[in-house]
C-alpha cells in the first residue's frame, strides 16, 4: 500500500500505462496513479497477482484499474495492448516502463539465447513500448515517459552482467528518446532505484543480513519499499517537472 499523499490534479481522468505493474515497485506505481484519479492500465505476464491487484484497486479508485496480460518480449503483443488501452481509456499521456527481471546469471555459462532473452526482458520493450505510445502522446499534445533503470550497474556487481548492461542502456535510451520526442512535448526521464525490498526480492535474493549491510551504506538508515519510488515517479510525470527531461534520478537512500 502506498504511503504517498501528495495530490497532482493534472492526473485526474488521464490515461496512464505501467509495464510490469502486477507486483513490486510497479504495483506501488499503479496504486499511486490510481489514487490520483487517473485511468490506470498495466501490462504484466503474471496473471493471478495482477488480476488480484486490479480487482483490489478498482474497488476504491475513481476509475477501474485495467490489467492486460502480455509478454513484453513479444513486440506485436505490446502494439496490440497499447491499441487496446487507447481504445478503452483514451490517449496515453503517461507511460512508466517498469518491467524487468533481475535474474542472477553466471558469467562462465551465459549462452547467446540467455543473453538475448535477458535483453528482450530488460531493455527491448522499453524502446518498443515508447514507440507504440508516442502517437497517442503526440495526438494529446504531449506526455511523460519514465523508464526504470537501476543503481546495480554503477556498483560493479558481478552477478548479473546482462541485466546491468540493459539497465545502463536504459539511461542512453532515455536521453535519446528525450531528444527525439522533446519537440512533441514528450518528456522522457529515468529513475535508478537502490535496494527496494519487495516480496519477490525477499523470496529470491535478499536476506535480513544483506538488507542490514546495504542499510549501513545508505545515508538514510531505513528499509525502502516500492512506495519510495512512487513520489519521484509522480513528480517526473507531473506538470511540476514540465521542464525536466533526459534526466536520471537515483532513489536509493543515498548509498555511499
Ligand atoms: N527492487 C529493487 O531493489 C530494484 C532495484 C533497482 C531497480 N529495480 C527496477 O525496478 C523495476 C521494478 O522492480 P521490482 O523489484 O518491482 O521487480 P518485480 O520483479 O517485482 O516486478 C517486475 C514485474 O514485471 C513483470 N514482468 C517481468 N517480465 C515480464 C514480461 N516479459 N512481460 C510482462 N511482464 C513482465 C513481472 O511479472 C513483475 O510483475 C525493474 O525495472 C527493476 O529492474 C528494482
Amino acid at each position: 500500500m502506498t504511503s504517498v499523499v501528495a495530490q497532482f490534479p493534472e492526473f485526474r481522468d488521464r490515461c496512464v500505462l505501467v509495464t510490469g505493474g502486477g507486483s513490486g515497485i510497479g504495483a506501488a506505481i499503479v496504486e499511486g496513479f490510481a489514487r490520483q484519479g487517473a485511468k490506470v492500465s498495466f501490462i504484466d505476464i503474471a496473471e493471478a497477482e495482477s488480476r488480484e491487484l486490479a480487482m483490489r484497486l478498482s474497488r476504491d479508485s475513481e476509475h477501474p484499474v485495467h490489467f492486460f496480460k502480455a509478454d513484453l518480449r513479444n513486440i506485436g503483443a505490446i502494439r496490440q495492448t497499447v491499441d487496446a488501452v487507447v481504445a478503452q481509456s483514451g490517449p496515453i499521456t503517461v507511460l512508466v516502463n517498469n518491467a524487468a527481471w533481475d535474474d542472477r546469471h553466471d558469467f562462465d555459462t551465459v549462452t547467446e539465447e540467455y543473453w538475448d532473452n535477458n535483453q528482450a526482458t530488460n531493455l527491448r520493450h522499453v524502446f518498443f513500448t515508447a514507440q507504440a505510445v508516442a502517437p497517442s502522446m503526440r495526438a494529446a499534445g504531449g506526455g511523460a515517459i519514465i523508464n526504470m533503470s537501476s543503481i546495480a550497474f554503477l556498483l560493479n556487481m558481478p552477478d548479473f552482467p546482462a541485466y546491468s548492461t540493459a539497465k545502463a542502456a536504459v539511461i542512453g535510451l532515455t536521453k535519446s528518446l528525450a531528444g527525439k520526442l522533446g519537440p512533441d512535448n514528450i518528456r522522457v526521464n529515468c529513475i535508478l532505484p537502490g535496494m527496494i525490498v519487495t516480496e519477490r526480492q525477499m523470496k529470491l535474493w535478499l536476506t535480513e543480513d544483506g538488507i542490514a549491510q546495504t542499510i549501513k551504506r545508505q545515508c538514510l538508515k531505513k528499509v525502502l519499499h516500492g512506495d519510495a519510488i512512487v513520489g519521484p515517479c509522480l513528480f517526473l510525470a507531473s506538470d511540476c517537472a514540465a521542464a525536466v527531461t533526459a534526466q536520471s534520478l537515483i532513489v536509493d537512500g543515498g548509498i555511499f
